[in-house]
């Protein structure tokens, strides 16, 4: 079978004269590249867009990848998955974005990491800025490299709500989307390092390899840590004698009713056995590697700056329909704006441009692609007005409905280490809006506080902290908006945290860091007392009031799981972007493949639901291109 599709993509290249499975540097390409033409053009490498590309080009498709970025896929800092907090903070990759949470400057303001650019350009974090210092805002971290943000991620794997997956069932009609079969994506790019071979709804000849670390500490009950493992399957309604195995738990195994309970789980993250960082750009070096040829280009430090459309040789199908047929792409390092090697680096390029028979596909991520779209002339076409862009199609909801789990953490000194191992629990808040479970926690001696230059903080051995991420958050109201038509700056972002429901949501929080902290008590002398950090600070438990911890944990919750802002939607949604097969809305040749299609945040962790997400476009794709074939 695969033997076919390979003599196929072998037959299809020597036909059009194309050389197959080449990375190229867009600083050093030779111009004569330019103008060529491709079946597909996908915009991105990260998990949205890097696997869908190689599975185009594994399909026998000409596609050219472009990133951004370059590929630091051998160098440590990434390819080890545990330094993936000095990744974040690399400028070999780091592409900050300065966002807000809310309109209120001073809420803004009163946010603990809030960054400022200081006089003699450093940065200044925190709430007292020296004189001079202009704020810059919130850092949200990306990663602009060959893998996308799958390169500084902590690596952490869970599967999304079923409801995340049924409701495109209940938007669109597809029952393509229904979760029971999406678990068939999981199985096929899964290469499962930790369970027996062939285990039901697991792979195990994927590309993404997945791993734990074995938990054996939770059998030795003398260790405060298990003290309070037990109190929390007490209070979790689990049962506190079997601890040792129920953080042994597959997270990501089949588990009839999953979401609706309170659960043990051991964190699966994307790495081989080894600890080494398992992402897209390794599928991307195997396809290119592969003797089959595969037909894939891939261009790094290539910015696309627009999508080029047919709008004036009219469409034969229907003359009334934009039909992309290219990408405008900008040539350099550090092109982009949020790159902080930027200012230094050249800001003009040369520009190119590269033509898709096919389709385009843009998979830039939740801040790009929206801004792509608009750059392109599709969005809300009094905004696109404001910066003389010439209106495509006037798609209102490009960059609305921005979504992400809120987060917050329940953070202590003890008297003494708590030690054991990383607790993850599943479980439902006592005023959880639905059936579901609405907080995934995990517990250890780590300090994670959000993000800022330079973090995180390190409180010394005595830390202790359960790190919260609310599933399902049901304000989805943020934007990224066009600061400006030159596609080298980044756009303005502003989450709208908690401005529908947020005090129910703040209340999961607060319930959940009230019930961890219980749990904690259970850890006894040498540890205790604890001196809490937040949301209560000082001794003692519960020092404080939910309206209190509800007041910190609004200025001080942060997230880092951008989505939505593209999103799949009803037709009769005036701001769906996307149909169910990831098509924009109103033109032709062009689709979205990210975690911005997600009509909502996927669970609490986005990246292997953008993997299943991306696997399932791609089949979409070829079947498409296989009809018109047909057609024809
Ligand atoms: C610090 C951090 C830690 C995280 N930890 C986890 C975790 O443990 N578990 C988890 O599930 N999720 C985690 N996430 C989130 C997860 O990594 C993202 O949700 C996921 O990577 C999104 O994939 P994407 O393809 O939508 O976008 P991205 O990963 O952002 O990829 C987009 C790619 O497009 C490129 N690009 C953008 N614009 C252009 C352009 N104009 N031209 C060319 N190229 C362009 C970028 O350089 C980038 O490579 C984390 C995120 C961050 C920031
Ligand atoms: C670009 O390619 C098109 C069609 O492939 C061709 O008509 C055109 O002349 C080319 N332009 C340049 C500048 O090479
Ligand atoms: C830059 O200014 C900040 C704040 O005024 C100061 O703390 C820092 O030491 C200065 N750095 C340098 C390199 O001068
Ligand atoms: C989808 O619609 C069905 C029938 O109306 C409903 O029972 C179900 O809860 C909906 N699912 C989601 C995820 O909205
Ligand atoms: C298990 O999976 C491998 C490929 O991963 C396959 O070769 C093998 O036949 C399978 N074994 C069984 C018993 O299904
Ligand atoms: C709890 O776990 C212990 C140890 O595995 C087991 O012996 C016991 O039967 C379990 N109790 C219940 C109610 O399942
Ligand atoms: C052409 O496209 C428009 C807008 O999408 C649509 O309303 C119309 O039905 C299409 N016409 C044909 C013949 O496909
Ligand atoms: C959200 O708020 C609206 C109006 O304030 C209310 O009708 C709705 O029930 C709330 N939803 C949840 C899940 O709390
Ligand atoms: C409770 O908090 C108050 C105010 O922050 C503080 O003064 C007091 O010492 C705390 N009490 C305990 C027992 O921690």
């Amino acid at each position: 079978m695969r033997g076919t599709v390979a003599s196929l993509a072998a037959a299809a290249l020597a036909a059009r004269g194309v050389s197959a499975g080449r990375m190229i540097d867009g600083r050093l390409a030779a111009r004569a590249a330019d103008n060529t033409t491709y079946d597909y053009i996908v915009i991105g490498s990260g998990p949205g867009g890097g696997p869908l590309a190689c599975d185009l080009a594994r399909a026998g498709y000409t596609t050219l990848l472009l990133e951004a970025g370059d590929d630091q896929g051998d160098n440590p800092i990434y390819s080890e998955l545990g330094n993936f907090n000095i990744a974040g903070n690399d400028p070999d990759s780091r592409w900050d974005f300065w966002v807000r949470h809310s309109d209120d400057d001073a809420r803004e303001k009163a946010f603990a990491h809030y960054t400022w650019r200081t006089a003699n350009g450093s940065f200044y974090v925190g709430t007292t800025p020296p004189a001079g210092a202009t704020p810059l805002g919130i850092q949200y971290p990306r990663a602009g490299t060959l893998g996308g943000c799958a390169m500084h991620n902590g690596g952490v794997c869970s599967l999304a709500q079923d409801s995340d997956w049924d409701i495109v069932v209940n938007m669109t009609g597809d029952t393509s989307w229904e979760a029971s079969k999406m678990r068939q994506y999981l199985v096929k790019v899964e290469k499962n390092t930790y369970l027996p071979a062939n285990t039901t709804g697991h792979g195990f000849d994927g590309w993404l390899s997945t791993a734990v670390q074995p938990a054996r500490w939770a059998h030795d009950s003398s260790l405060p840590a298990t003290r309070v493992l037990k109190k929390l399957a007490e209070l979790t309604g689990q049962n506190a004698s079997d601890v040792a195995s129920l953080v042994n738990k597959d997270i990501l195994g089949i588990e009839p009713h999953k979401d609706t309970r309170n659960s043990f789980y051991n964190m699966a993250q994307h790495e081989d056995k080894g600890g080494k960082r398992s992402s897209p750009n390794n599928y991307i070096k195997a396809t290119l590697k592969d003797p089959r040829n595969f037909p894939l280009t891939v261009r790094l430090h290539s910015l696309a700056t627009r999508v080029l459309f047919d709008t004036d040789t009219k469409n034969k199908a229907n003359a009334s329909v934009p039909v992309a047929t290219g990408v405008e792409v900008m040539s350099g390092a550090s092109l982009y704006g949020a790159d902080p090697r930027h200012a230094s680096a050249t800001k003009t390029a040369p520009r190119s441009r590269f033509w898709a028979r096919r389709e385009v596909i843009v998979s830039g991520g939740a801040f790009n692609s929206p801004q792509i779209l608009k750059l392109s002339g599709i969005g809300p076409a009094a905004e696109l007005a404001k910066f003389k862009i010439p209106v495509v199609k006037d798609l209102p909801g490009v960059g609305e409905r921005l979504a992400d789990n809120y987060e917050g953490s329940l953070l202590a000194l003890g008297q003494q280490p708590v030690g054991g191992g990383v607790i993850t629990l599943m479980f439902k808040t006592p005023n959880a809006a639905g059936p579901d479970r609405n907080i995934f926690t995990w517990c250890g001696a780590f300090s994670f506080e959000g993000f800022w230059p330079g973090f995180p903080t390190d409180y010394g051995p005595n830390e202790y902290e359960c790190a919260m991420v609310h599933i399902g958050p049901h304000s989805q109201a943020g934007t990224v908006r066009l600061a400006s038509a030159d596609p080298q700056v980044p756009p303005d972002i502003n989450f709208n945290f908690f401005l529908n429901n947020g005090t129910e949501d703040l209340q999961h929080l607060a319930d959940a860091a009230n019930l961890l902290r219980t749990a904690w008590q259970a850890a006894g002398a040498p540890v205790l007392p604890f001196a809490e950090k937040h949301p209560c600070p000082g001794t003692g438990a519960g020092n404080c009031t939910d309206a209190a911890e509800r007041a910190l944990l609004k200025t001080q919750a942060y997230s880092h799981h951008a989505s939505s802002s593209c999103a799949i939607g009803a037709a009769s949604d005036p701001l769906a972007v996307l149909d169910s097969k990831f098509r924009v809305r109103g033109v032709q040749g062009l689709r979205v493949v990210d975690a911005s299609a997600f009509p909502r945040v996927p669970g609490a962790f986005p990246v292997l639901p953008t993997i299943m997400l991306s696997a399932k476009a791609a089949e979409d794709i070829i079947a498409d291109a296989k009809k018109a074939v047909h057609k024809k």
